[in-house]
């Protein structure tokens, strides 16, 4: 079964060791490196694997998104507020723990970057806890039996496999999708959240009052679940966490691709644009993007957009090269969606290389 890890190979587990370790000790200036190199290494030789401290476990999250090529937001890694749930032992305690975060994150005025640890990968044991959903809140894609497709394409798979375990959605565009969730051996389940839990933001323009009636919102907090977080050769493969989003991820993405929301043609009419002209879609998306950044800053909700998350990476880069660290990147993802070429991002090269602390992507999909 894939999630039981059968073959463990401790010598990779405690070069990996090795190297967090030094790291730790070294970046945080701490005393004492030999004697946890020395109890790690028994550790490892005696059942496979070993157990982070606490304060371990919260710097490798941390260097996990430090090290993120993909991530635009790494300016601020240091903040990040980590949540040790390893200890958790019950689907009702894993279910509080992921409400208690959520919670924590979008609570106060501003959103918090937050993570949720749950228990490692053992050796030759299946995970206790598991996620299913790519991000914790996400919207239902239903196709009709016409072939239209109403709601988020992107997760039509998703939301069969919700229905066929007995959720139902109200076949509305943006129904929220349940928690889809495995306990040890016990067969998968979905929990539906309390809906005053998940804080959502209803779009409009600030200057075109038609574009109301499209009815578009959004949920406020974006919350990856799907990536395995890696450290010193320790897996956790559920580790979700949040940041806040960038503008272009709903705006451009989310609502305009074609695959996905499909929204440029119905804001174009709306808009009485001259589809005709070869710019309708670039005057399109600069309308949902000036409606959804209005739209989160008019109810206080934590946006970014793309000018401001690459004056920010480009801090972080400034940062990290005086630290003496060079910092790998993804082009492709760093690159905004819209006005690329204004940013100081486009115009540099940057290595790909993967660093650990990780998060590693399930897949390659690009979104
Ligand atoms: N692109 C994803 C979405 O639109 C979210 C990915 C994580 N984004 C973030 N700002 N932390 O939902």
């Amino acid at each position: 079964m894939e999630h039981i890890q059968e073959h463990i190979n401790t010598e990779h587990i405690w070069a990996e060791a090795r190297d967090f370790l030094q790291q730790y000790y070294q970046e945080n200036q701490l005393e004492g490196l030999a004697a946890r190199l020395r109890e790690v290494e028994a550790a490892i030789g005696l059942k496979g694997q070993y157990w982070h401290t606490a304060e371990e476990l919260a710097f490798g999250a941390k260097l996990a998104w430090r090290n993120s090529n993909r991530c635009i937001g790494r300016l601020f890694w240091p903040t990040l507020k980590v949540l040790d749930y390893r200890r958790i032992n019950s689907p009702q305690a894993f279910i509080q723990a992921l409400e208690d975060h959520i919670a924590l994150a979008d609570g106060s005025r501003k959103i918090r970057n937050v993570i949720s640890v749950f228990p490692p990968q053992a050796p030759g044991k299946r995970l206790p806890f598991r996620i299913f959903n790519y991000e914790l809140i996400q919207y239902a894609g239903y196709q009709e039996a016409d072939g239209q497709i109403i709601g988020d394409p992107k997760h039509l798979e998703f939301t069969a496999r919700c229905q066929a375990l007995g959720w139902r959605g109200a076949g509305t565009p943006f129904d929220l999708l349940p928690l889809v969730y495995q306990y040890e051996d016990q067969p998968v389940q979905f929990h539906e959240w309390p809906p005053e839990l998940i804080q959502e933001i209803e779009i409009e323009h600030p200057e075109w009052s038609s574009f109301q009636s499209l009815q578009l919102k959004w949920y406020k907090l974006p919350m990856i679940s799907n990536m395995r977080l890696s450290i010193g050769g320790i897996d956790y493969p559920t580790a979700p966490f949040n940041g806040w989003y960038m503008l272009n991820e709903i705006a451009t993405r989310n609502f305009g691709d074609q695959q996905r929301y499909n929204l440029l043609p119905a804001v174009a009419d709306k808009l009485g644009l001259d589809r005709s002209s070869p710019f309708w879609k670039d005057k399109a998306l600069i309308a949902l993007n000036e409606a959804v950044y209005h739209s989160f800053q008019k109810a206080g909700a934590t946006i970014v957009d793309h000018h401001t998350a690459c004056e920010q990476f480009m801090r972080f880069v400034a940062r990290e090269q005086a630290e003496g660290r060079e910092v790998t990147g993804d082009w492709s993802w760093l690159v905004p969606p819209n006005a690329g070429s204004t940013t100081e991002v486009f115009h540099q090269e940057w290595s790909n290389e993967v660093k650990c602390p990780y998060f590693f992507p399930p897949s390659d999909s690009k979104g």
